[in-house]
């Protein structure tokens, strides 16, 4: 069962030699002082979507992917309980900060690897992956672990940008995605294989944020003998 306080909790698994950081985590070290500054409202649209798209219900078990510095975790239902995962020590340190400003006591934290969590299988009903799929190392083993920890049925949306279809756009992404890779994040992941992921029942891709330039997808949790399956 959650707490019913916000709190952060090191996992072993996170445990890592801090002369050898892996370069997402340096990344939002280096980002989490500036982050809401620079990615609160331009992407706020975005997540707006995807919270209406989980369309979370009071006494659901809801888990956000990623959960960075928080900035959703107001906008759920207070009567889910809503379960944040981060990498980041730093990033989830202002997460927790939100929740005691905000006394959000429907809120757990976790320092948690996303594409190895430590929880069981079928654990919640609803699942928000914002701004994430494209920072992770291994977008497929995220998918899985996201199929793994979800019950049968349960819906998952995520946001995300993508390689854009336009060619011309592109060349230019892939261009640049060494030189993203090493702030943390891929200008030109490929849409197809996250929205192949087998168990994953895709029921919308729609564009989002401005632009359309982000993608959001809707989907739901196929898993053996569910009553979604087929
Ligand atoms: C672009 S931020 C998005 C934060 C938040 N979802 C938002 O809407 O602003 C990406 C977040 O994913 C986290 N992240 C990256 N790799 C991760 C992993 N393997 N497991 C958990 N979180 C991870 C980063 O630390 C960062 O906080």
């Amino acid at each position: 069962m959650p707490d019913s306080n916000p709190t952060t909790q090191p996992s072993s698994k996170q445990a890592e030699p801090k002369s050898n950081p892996s370069p997402v985590r340096s990344a939002y070290r280096r980002l989490a002082p500036v982050y809401d500054w620079i990615f609160g409202p331009s992407l706020e649209k975005g997540r707006r979507t995807a919270l209406r798209a989980v369309g979370a219900l009071p006494g659901d078990s809801v888990l956000e992917v990623g959960v960075g510095t928080g900035l959703s975790l107001h906008h759920w239902d207070p009567e889910c309980r809503v379960t944040g995962i981060d990498l980041s020590p730093e990033m989830l340190g202002r997460a927790e900060k939100m929740c005691q400003r905000r006394d959000l006591e429907n809120v757990e934290l976790h320092a948690m690897d996303a594409q190895n969590m430590e929880f069981s299988d079928n654990q919640f009903d609803k699942i928000a992956a914002m701004y994430v799929v494209s920072v992770v190392d291994d977008p497929t083993a995220l998918m899985q672990e996201i199929l793994r920890v979800a019950k049968p049925g349960a819906r998952v949306v995520i946001v995300n940008h993508f390689e854009h279809r336009h060619p011309w756009v592109r060349t230019a992404e892939r261009s640049i995605s060494r030189a993203t890779g090493l702030i943390g994040f891929n200008a030109a992941l490929p849409v197809d294989p996250v929205i192949e992921t087998e168990g994953f029942r895709v029921l919308e891709v729609v564009p989002a944020n401005w632009l359309g330039y982000w993608t959001l997808i809707i989907g739901e949790v196929v898993k053996p003998g569910s009553t979604t399956e087929g």
